[in-house]
Parts: C-alpha cells; sequence; structure tokens
C-alpha cells in the first residue's frame, strides 16, 4: 500500500501541538505515512511577518504555541487547497465556528477515497439544531470522519508530559491506522467505536468548566468544584443519553469522559473564563480579547447552543446547571444564584 498522505486543517494550540505529535510518527513510520505534512494556517500578521513564514522558517508557532519547537517536515500552509488537495488522512483541528466555510472551500476538491479525523470540540448549529461536528464534515465533504478527544491540554501535549486520549471510529482498521499515527509512549489512544459520544462528551465538558470556575471565581472550596464536576457529568451522560441513542455509559469512563472533564474543570481556559465572570462585569466578547488575545473560548458558544436546543424541546429544567452556565455568560444571571441551582438540582429531588 502507498504509504498515506496526512494533513493537518488547523494551526492553533492544539493543532500545534499535534503537528509535533504527528510530524514525529509520520518520520518514523514512513512505510505507512508520507513523511511530509501540510499544516492549512489561517494567515495573520504577527510583529509585522505572515505567520506562515515565521513557523517555516523558525519552525515554531510563536503566536499559539510559543517555545515549542515543531518538525521540519511540517509545512505552514496559508491556502487550503493546497494544503488538503492530495490528503489522504485530514485532520480538523480548528475552532467550531470555522468548520462550515472551511468545508464548503474543501468540497469536491479533496481525494474522494480520503478520511477526516475530528479533534474539535464543540457543536455545529444549523437547521438541524445540533449536529457533531464529525457528522457536519462527513456530511459536507461526503467522506467518513472519526474523532479524538481526551484530557489533553495542548501545552502539556506539547511538552511530553504523559496523557491519555480516545479515538471514536467505527470502523477498527481505521481506528489502528489513526492510532498509529497520534501515539507515542506520552500521548496513550485507546480506541472505541462510539464515537458520537466521544464527541458528545468532549463539546460538552467545556460548559461544566466554566460552572467550576465560576465556583473558584466565588471562592468556594474543592468540595463544591467536585459537585459541580459530578452534577456536570450526570447531566452530560443524560444530554447523551436523549439525544444521541445508543451511547455507551462506558465511554465516559475513557480519557474522553471523566478525565476530560476534570482537567478542563481544574486546567482549562473556560475554567479561568468562569473565574473571570465573577470576578468583573465585562462581556464575554471582550474577556476573551482580554484574556486569550486571538484564540476563543469554546464554552460559552456550546452554552448557547444547547440552551436554544433544550428551550425548544421544553427540557431547560432538566438541565439547571448547563442552563445557568449559559445565563451567567449572558450576564442574564447573578453568579449567585449559581449555587442555589447546585442546591436544587434534580438530582438531589
Ligand atoms: N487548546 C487545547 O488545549 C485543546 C485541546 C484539545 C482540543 N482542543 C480543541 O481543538 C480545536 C482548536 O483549538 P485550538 O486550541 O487549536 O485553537 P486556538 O483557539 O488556539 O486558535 C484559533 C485558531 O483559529 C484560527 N482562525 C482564526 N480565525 C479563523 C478563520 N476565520 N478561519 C479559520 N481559522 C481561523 C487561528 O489562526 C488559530 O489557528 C477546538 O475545537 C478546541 O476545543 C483544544
Amino acid at each position: 500500500m502507498a504509504p498515506k498522505t496526512v494533513s493537518i486543517v488547523g494551526s492553533g494550540n492544539w493543532g500545534s501541538a499535534i503537528a509535533k505529535i504527528v510530524g514525529n510518527n509520520v518520520q518514523q513510520r514512513n512505510d505507512v505515512f508520507s513523511t511530509i505534512i501540510n499544516m492549512y494556517m489561517y494567515e495573520e500578521m504577527v510583529d509585522g511577518k505572515k505567520l506562515t513564514e515565521i513557523v517555516n522558517m523558525q519552525h515554531e508557532n510563536i503566536k499559539y504555541l510559543p517555545g515549542v519547537k515543531l518538525p521540519e517536515n511540517v509545512i505552514a500552509v496559508p491556502d487550503i487547497l493546497e494544503a488538503t488537495t492530495n490528503a489522504d488522512i485530514l485532520i480538523f483541528v480548528l475552532p467550531h465556528q470555522f468548520v462550515q466555510k472551511i468545508c464548503e472551500q474543501l468540497k469536491g476538491k479533496i481525494k474522494s477515497s480520503a478520511i477526516a479525523v475530528s479533534l474539535i470540540k464543540g457543536f455545529a448549529i444549523n437547521e438541524k439544531g445540533i449536529q457533531l461536528i464529525s457528522h457536519q464534515i462527513s456530511e459536507i465533504l461526503s467522506i467518513p470522519c472519526c474523532v479524538l478527544s481526551g484530557a489533553n491540554l495542548a501545552g502539556e501535549v506539547a511538552n511530553e508530559q504523559f496523557c491519555e486520549t480516545t479515538i471514536g471510529s467505527k470502523n477498527e482498521d481505521t481506528g489502528e491506522l489513526l492510532r498509529q499515527l497520534f501515539e507515542t509512549p506520552y500521548f496513550r489512544c485507546a480506541v472505541v467505536q462510539d464515537t458520537d459520544t466521544v464527541e458528545v462528551c468532549g463539546a460538552l465538558k467545556n460548559v461544566v468548566a466554566i460552572g467550576a470556575g465560576i465556583v473558584d471565581g466565588m471562592g468556594s472550596g474543592d468540595n463544591t468544584k467536585a459537585a459541580v464536576q459530578r452534577l456536570g457529568l450526570m447531566e452530560m451522560i443524560k444530554f447523551a443519553e436523549i439525544f444521541f441513542p445508543g451511547s455507551k455509559t462506558s465511554t465516559f469512563f475513557e480519557s474522553c469522559g471523566i478525565a476530560d472533564l476534570v482537567a478542563t474543570c481544574h486546567g482549562g481556559r473556560n475554567r479561568l473564563l468562569g473565574e473571570n465572570v465573577v470576578k468583573s462585569d465585562k462581556t464575554i466578547h471582550e474577556l476573551e480579547k482580554e484574556i486569550l488575545k486571538g484564540q476563543s473560548f469554546q464554552g460559552p458558544l456550546v452554552a448557547k447552543e444547547i440552551y436554544g436546543m433544550l428551550k425548544d424541546k421544553d427540557m431547560l429544567s432538566r438541565f439547571p446547571l448547563f442552563v445557568a452556565i449559559h445565563l451567567i455568560c449572558d450576564r442574564k444571571m447573578d453568579t449567585k444564584e449559581f449555587i442555589s441551582c447546585l442546591r436544587n438540582h434534580p438530582e438531589h429531588m
């Protein structure tokens, strides 16, 4: 079999960290994969220079993953079609709000035999209501799309600190191929077939993490934060059961489930946002600009999307934690009311 060509679509914090792993792996497994990897990079100017040129000269994404060297076989490409035309495996790793536009540009221009894998955490919202990003990619491009999600804060992965991840692939051979592409001694991959649940966990944990940040911002202790995580997990499981029938409870015990939830509630940017929502009166947009300088918070977008969906289906009262987090982010609920939401949660009734 000819070696498979891999392209990465996205080059932010996680895209760059994964480029380091995949760039090294394809060199070691050059019987299976081609060694040159094109990485689509949304062009922007940094210190008066194009970011793609900086990355290709310095082999470092100085804006989104400073201090980490990328393998020299990873080439930053600003043109999405040039970056992907020859790809057999397309790794999607960009904020979910940009996926539709990028996929529309790729429609009919990629190999029909290609497969995709989405590392994106979030949902798409369209006329069908909530749609999984892997389904959106698969539908627009008419190719299968697997998922990879886990307790994987990009900076720690880039620094080679041990962690686990979950690959969701309905096809066993594809799951094994992706394991060979992503696995390293510090990045252990488990493959499951319950792909939808893997992805649902990755989107919803960002909402729960804002709740963890809210209780941090209020000065509550670890017990309260653990309660947020437990009640959040119960809402995640219930959400998957209702909206993605066939979801397996065992998947919530993989890295994509409980491990990612705990990691994000302690270290991620959405937790930081929750803390700042309590400590300042600024809007989410202002906080995003101030704290993230170009990156984006996924949690508030997902919270807003699921709020709309639950409202339409008259299910707001069954998911009080998700609802309160959206209303607090939208400045329609006082942060002080968050504890009574936990106290009166249906899990306690
Ligand atoms: N950062 C993490 O630790 C981490 C870990 C696991 C999964 N994820 C998920 O990976 C996905 C990507 O996150 P990230 O952290 O790499 O992103 P990021 O927030 O670091 O970077 C934003 C990226 O979007 C690009 N961009 C900006 N405007 C754009 C546009 N109009 N069109 C296309 N691209 C545009 C920027 O150039 C940049 O590459 C998200 O779904 C996130 O939830 C992130």
